[in-house]
């Protein structure tokens, strides 16, 4: 079930907007954004309206933006004319890129892994289109190793998913990137946030 398409289309962009906008976020998002390998092209997943963009560093050459909700896209643009920098939105879910392989230096995720319904294809699609020597740089929310916390977290999730665009408060995102042949690379924990970068194993 979902909640009403206004709602998804119109409120929500604006209540991530909120929701996503503290000094904690921002200091994630420089954590992640200024992480050694975040530069040249960068795929963003669940790019919203651009709250990552004034932490590149200038060794960023270009944004391609994922992004499904256009309200967003649209509340983004006076952060793309201040990037200064190409930032192109190339499609709206994250499991369906049409870029060639090996053609992105990192992919970035804050807070979107948890949304994706297609989340193993977005992880297959992100390993398809990186560079050899690329990561998928993130933090996340993810379901809590306490027992007390993740019931709750479960019991939440019928709701939480239907009013919060799909997302899920139970997903544990160090394990479904282990699923799909990542292996994480300075992982940090604090409370129920995960931030690390992920490299593709290949074979
Ligand atoms: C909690 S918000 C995080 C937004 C942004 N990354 C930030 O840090 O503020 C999750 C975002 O994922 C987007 N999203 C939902 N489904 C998606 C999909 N299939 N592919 C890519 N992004 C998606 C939503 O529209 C929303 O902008």
């Amino acid at each position: 079930m979902r909640a009403p398409r206004w709602w998804d289309e119109q409120v929500l962009p604006r209540m991530v907007d909120r929701a996503c906008s503290s000094h904690e976020a921002d200091r994630w998002r420089h954590s992640v954004c200024r992480g050694a390998g975040v530069r040249g092209t960068v795929l963003e997943f669940g790019f919203a309206s651009g709250a990552n963009l004034p932490f590149y560093g200038d060794d960023v050459e270009q944004v391609l933006a994922v992004e499904p909700a256009d309200l967003a896209w649209e509340r983004s643009a006076e952060r793309r004319a201040a990037f200064g920098r190409p930032v192109t939105r190339i499609s709206r879910d994250a499991a369906a890129v049409d870029l060639p392989d090996r053609s992105v230096d990192a992919v970035v995720s804050t807070w979107t892994l948890c949304t994706i319904p297609d989340l193993a294809g977005a992880l297959a699609e992100a390993q398809r289109m990186l560079r050899p020597e690329g990561g998928l740089h993130f933090v996340e929310h993810t379901m809590s190793s306490r027992p007390l916390l993740a019931s709750t977290q479960r019991m939440l999730q019928p709701a939480w998913g239907l009013w919060a665009g799909g997302c899920h408060l139970d997903r544990d995102i160090p394990g479904e990137l282990g699923s799909a042949a990542y292996t994480i690379h300075h992982l940090q924990s604090a409370g129920w946030f995960v931030a690390g970068i992920a490299r593709p194993r290949r074979t």
